[in-house]
């Protein structure tokens, strides 16, 4: 059976910084209390004009050099992304056009923060059946579109961003595993409760709105099980992990995420103070912050786990 092998990685970050003395400016908040309880010290916002898919067009062509593969070659794009260009066509349509690829599928996924690791899968999927050789997966979002930076309690939290890999069918892995899951019934804790179905003009509220002490406690015990469960499913322990390459949702989910594997903080490639959260785009970032400082070398193992909105949550082993 063909695996999925990454063969290279690539990001984006808007230009314009963020920080947390400028949100200041904005709302009742300080720089103390959100490096406190987050850890994030500044954030990307894209320019006026700039969207996700030119976020992910930058991080898709870096990825394309890293793994030193023509567009051409390109035969899948799936983009994990919840802030789309347009309603339709998808971004990664609209991405499969700028790359000049012309014909192999290409279409965007839903998950909202595990939005890369669901797209990873799918990838992963696609190879190992033979329908898909060489696969772009990219996590790309513009979350600051979708934030009320009026509310203190989300605005301090997201930033935007674009990670792109490129993947390989190849005889040995690569990707071990992956695992995916959902529950809808938490869907009120975490959520834009505006959409399209009720038509333009229905009224609901087009901003991110959030339960924070909620989610954070279910982020906790389900990044935990995950870990467990991959490992598990892979008849592997803790100490077989290199590297943890969390979603960058804050230092304090990440921390208890790595003392349940019992990895120390140097073991984990954190980019919370940097880039915030920047949902779909964070795992992919973190992945190509850690390949391109020269931490995450060829031959170990990556555990790569997410959890978001739906709730939604998720994790890939990948021998890299
Ligand atoms: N600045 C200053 N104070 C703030 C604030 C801000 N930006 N946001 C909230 N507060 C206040 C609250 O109003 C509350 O005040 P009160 O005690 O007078 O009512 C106080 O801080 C504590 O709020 P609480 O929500 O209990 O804080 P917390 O310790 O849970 O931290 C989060 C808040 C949002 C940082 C934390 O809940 C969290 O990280 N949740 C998960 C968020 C997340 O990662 N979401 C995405 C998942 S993909």
């Amino acid at each position: 059976m063909k695996r999925a092998r990454v063969i290279g990685t690539g990001s984006y970050l808007p230009e314009r910084v963020m920080t947390n003395a400028d949100i200041e400016q904005l709302v009742e908040t300080s720089d103390e209390w959100i490096r406190d309880r987050t850890g994030i010290r500044e954030r990307r916002i894209a320019a006026e004009g700039e969207t996700t898919c030119d976020l992910a067009e930058k991080a898709a062509r870096r990825a394309l050099k890293a793994a030193g593969v023509a567009p051409r070659d390109i035969d899948l794009i799936v983009i994990g992304t919840t802030t789309a260009d347009q309603i339709f066509p998808s971004t990664a349509c609209l991405l499969q056009a700028r790359l000049g690829i012309h014909g192999p599928a290409a279409f965007d996924v839903q998950a909202v923060c595990t939005g890369f690791i669901y797209a990873l899968s799918v990838a992963d999927q696609f190879i190992r059946t033979g329908a898909a050789t060489t696969a772009l997966v990219i996590g790309a979002e513009t979350m600051s579109r979708i934030i009320d930076w009026k509310d203190r309690d989300t605005c301090v939290l997201f930033g935007d961003g674009a990670g792109a890999v490129v993947l390989r069918a190849d005889t040995k892995p690569g990707i071990l595993s992956t695992h995916l899951h959902a529950d809808g019934k938490h869907a009120g804790l975490l959520q834009v409760p505006g959409g399209i179905s009720g038509g333009y003009e229905d009224g609901r509220d087009p901003y991110l709105r959030m339960q924070g002490s909620e989610v954070f406690k279910m982020a906790v015990t389900t990044l935990s099980r995950i870990v467990d469960e991959t490992l598990e499913a892979n008849g592997l322990s803790r100490e077989d992990i290199d590297w943890l390459i969390p979603h960058q949702a804050n230092n304090r989910i990440l921390a208890a995420t790595a003392r349940k594997l019992r990895l120390p903080m140097e073991r984990v490639i954190n980019t919370v103070a940097e880039h915030g959260n920047t949902s779909a785009a964070s795992v992919p970032m973190a992945l190509d912050v850690g390949v391109r400082d020269g931490r995450i070398e060829r031959g170990q193992l990556l555990l790569l786990e997410a959890f978001g909105g739906g709730f939604t949550w998720g994790s890939a082993l990948i021998r890299y």
